[in-house]
């Protein structure tokens, strides 16, 4: 019995130490339930009193051994697997990464983002507006009573009888005068809407920008100097600028403002249609009774107020010959910016 268990000792070493062994399944072979060693247990029965503790010691050191073999070779093992995971999962952190892909501004962004820079550069604060306006707001506050015709070039959609879309930023004139005390000195870009129909030039959904300043003295003087400076800001030192008589509701006198074409310098070219002037704002001295509506004494103060178009501005400076573009947002056509 003696010898089996030395025989049973020496080759479970053996197995247990041999290359890719099944661990588990030599831990049945061995010391499981019906496992060589358990045999030779079941077997003492037939040993003398004498032999029996000796036989028993001996076989719990076999198990012992066999056991602590076992556990080395399991930890060994485990060693390897773990050497070799991270041998393949190297990772080289000082490879290049990838370029993650950057937007571009909006061409439309831009243009406004320029604007407010100038005008902030000559003192005037940004106020924003509701889109979703009262028609008080948009045409009556603006002198464009019920049934008046200037109703019909700014059509917009109607939400109920009193409440629309905005067709013009000018309702934010409007509301600065109910809120703010002059002297008043903002601009105010946003969207604007009117049922048009979609074209080369024409959107439902379009950009002004508003320009409203008032004051003790203002005059047209004002407004043509602010608007110098503006044109030669936005579209070149060398640019002048021509006012047009005109008639908006809102201002008295009012005019429609041409640039020198910027890129002719007035001499006549396709971007100016031969012309030499194109045409970029609307403008005028606040209607007294504007300002009356607004809760300011016409005979203390007077201001001027200007709107203009951003989109038209984007086309002419980028050169951008269809409105859609701007809408479309087709990352070739934005990533030109
Ligand atoms: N709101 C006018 C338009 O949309 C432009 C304008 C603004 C004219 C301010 C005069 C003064 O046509």
């Amino acid at each position: 019995m003696k010898a089996k268990l030395e025989q049973i000792k020496v080759s479970a070493l053996g197995e247990i130490s041999a290359d890719g062994a099944d661990l588990e399944q030599l831990r049945i072979k061995y010391l499981g339930k019906k496992g060589e060693l358990t045999a030779v247990l079941r077997g003492m029965g037939q040993l003398t009193p004498e032999e029996r503790p000796v036989i028993g010691q001996l076989a719990n050191d076999v198990r012992a051994v066999i056991e602590e073999a076992l556990g080395r070779r399991t930890e060994e093992m485990k060693e390897k697997a773990m050497a070799a995971r991270l041998l393949n999962e190297k990772l080289d952190v000082t490879m290049p990464a990838r370029r993650p892909l950057v937007g571009h501004t909006h061409p439309l962004t831009l243009v406004q983002r320029d604007l407010e820079d100038i005008f902030i550069g000559m003192g005037f604060s940004i106020v924003e507006g509701p889109e979703v306006e009262y028609d008080y707001y948009n045409f009556q506050a603006l002198n464009i009573p019920e049934d008046h015709p200037a109703r019909d070039t700014q059509d917009t959609f109607y939400i109920t009888d009193k409440i629309l879309l905005r067709s013009q930023t000018s309702p934010v004139q409007a509301r600065t005068m109910e809120a703010q005390k002059p002297p008043l000195r903002i601009i105010s870009p946003g969207r604007v809407y009117r049922s048009d129909a979609i074209d080369a030039t024409h959107s439902p959904l379009f950009h002004q920008l508003e320009g409203l300043v008032i004051d003790k003295g203002i005059t047209m003087g004002d407004l043509k100097g602010t608007l110098d400076v503006f044109a030669k800001k936005e579209f070149g030192e060398d640019t002048r600028v021509r006012f047009r008589p005109h008639h908006f509701p809102f201002t008295e006198p009012s005019a429609e403002v041409d640039i020198s074409c910027f890129a002719c310098g007035g001499k006549g070219c396709k971007l100016c249609k031969g012309e030499g002037w194109i045409e970029i704002l609307g403008a005028g001295m606040v209607h007294p009774h504007v300002l009356e509506m607004g809760g300011i004494d016409p005979s203390v103060y007077s201001g001027f107020a200007f709107g203009l178009g951003i989109e038209r501005i984007a086309m002419l400076k980028y050169h951008i010959d269809d409105m859609r573009l701007l809408y479309e947002n087709d990352v070739r056509f934005l990533g030109q910016f």
